[in-house]
């Protein structure tokens, strides 16, 4: 059975730090307040001039290397971001242009705000198994901070900049079962009745302005948990899988407080649940590859371990991905 085998991955961190301590002289708010209700220590803040593209193609560079590819080895580029270099193009057709695709393939945008990285995920994975691309790049990239409204305490002191990538290659070896190196299957969903909980408040084709986040956060912590919980059920029901069979939980990282909660209500132990959120906040379509990569670089992730993705983001869009790393 042809299937998506995870090669590589990588990330990549502005330089610039923003403290709780320093955001607490901006707004409102205290360090201590920010990291009990959010877990959040820290957020990295793209430097002037920086943008997703680059921060895309840092990541991206990284995951090559890991994978023992070059640029031109790949087919097709998925990047997950809310927060594009321009309206129009894509930031991914940037990024095929940095990392020297040429021609070759094609590059597209996917816009599913803290869900995108799956979103992506699951796009790439339906492509390879199609056998339409045999090499793809999948890549959660934010310049987030651009976004924020620095007088509103609720928002600002939540999220950051980032980028994380993964290579996908298709494999022919797959038996078709749970013991398959590779993503074994994708869960994705959307509920547009509730896009008002969390969304920009400009665009385009509405204000001709980027505009900045707004958010009801109560009833995001609430969905937040019961969705993502749902798709991580659906995840490990479609493949036959029990929690004790999970090695990792690669969660997005949005809120300590959301991740310890959806690990309780699955019977996760703390111990298979990877949490970087501390170290750069909600770097929203990013953050799942960027806590995959923490965790294969210190070597908790190993060839063969099955982890589990999920995400919750505005739309509302949610989902999850099974595989084997
Ligand atoms: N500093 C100090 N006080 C604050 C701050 C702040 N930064 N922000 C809010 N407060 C105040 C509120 O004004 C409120 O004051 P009041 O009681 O006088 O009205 C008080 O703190 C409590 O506010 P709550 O909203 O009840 O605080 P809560 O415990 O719900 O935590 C938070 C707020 C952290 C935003 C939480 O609701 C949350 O994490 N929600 C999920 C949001 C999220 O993660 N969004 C990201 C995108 S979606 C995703 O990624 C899953």
């Amino acid at each position: 059975m042809r299937r998506s085998l995870m090669l590589g991955c990588g990330s990549y961190l502005p330089e610039k730090i923003l403290t709780n301590d320093d955001l607490a002289k901006i707004v409102d708010t205290t360090g201590e307040w920010i990291e009990q209700r959010t877990g959040i220590k820290k957020r990295h803040m793209a430097a002037a001039g920086e943008k997703t593209s680059d921060m895309a193609t840092a990541a991206a560079n990284k995951a090559l290397a890991m994978a023992g590819l070059k640029g031109s080895d790949i087919d097709a580029i998925f990047l997950a971001t809310t927060t594009p270099d321009n309206t129009f193009p894509a930031t991914a057709v940037t990024v095929q242009d940095n990392i020297g695709m040429g021609g070759k393939g094609f590059a597209m945008d996917l816009q599913a705000v803290c869900s995108g990285f799956i979103y992506a995920l699951a796009t790439a994975d339906n492509f390879i198994k199609a056998g339409q691309v045999n090499r793809a790049l999948v890549i959660g990239a934010e310049h987030f901070t651009n976004l924020l409204d620095w007088t509103d305490r609720t928002t600002c002191v939540l999220f950051g900049d980032g980028a994380g990538a993964v290579v996908l290659e298709a494999g022919n070896d797959g038996k078709g079962t749970k013991a398959d190196r590779g993503i074994l299957s994708t869960h994705l969903h959307s509920e547009g009745a509730y896009r008002n909980l969390l969304y920009v408040d400009g665009g385009p084709s509405s204000t001709k302005t980027t505009g900045v986040v707004k958010m009801n956060g109560k009833e995001v912590f609430r969905h937040a948990v019961t969705r993502m919980s749902e798709a991580i059920l659906e995840a490990m029901h479609e493949n036959d899988v029990d929690a004790s069979e999970v090695k990792w939980l690669v969660p997005h990282q949005a809120n300590k407080r959301i991740i310890d909660a959806t690990a309780e209500k699955l019977n996760l132990s703390p111990d298979q649940v990877v949490v970087t959120v501390a170290e750069h906040g909600n770097t929203s379509a990013a953050s799942i590859p960027l806590a995959l990569s923490v965790a294969v670089n210190d070597g908790r992730i190993q060839r063969g371990d099955l982890i589990l993705m999920e995400a919750m983001g505005g739309g509302l869009t949610w989902g999850a991905a099974l595989a084997r790393w």
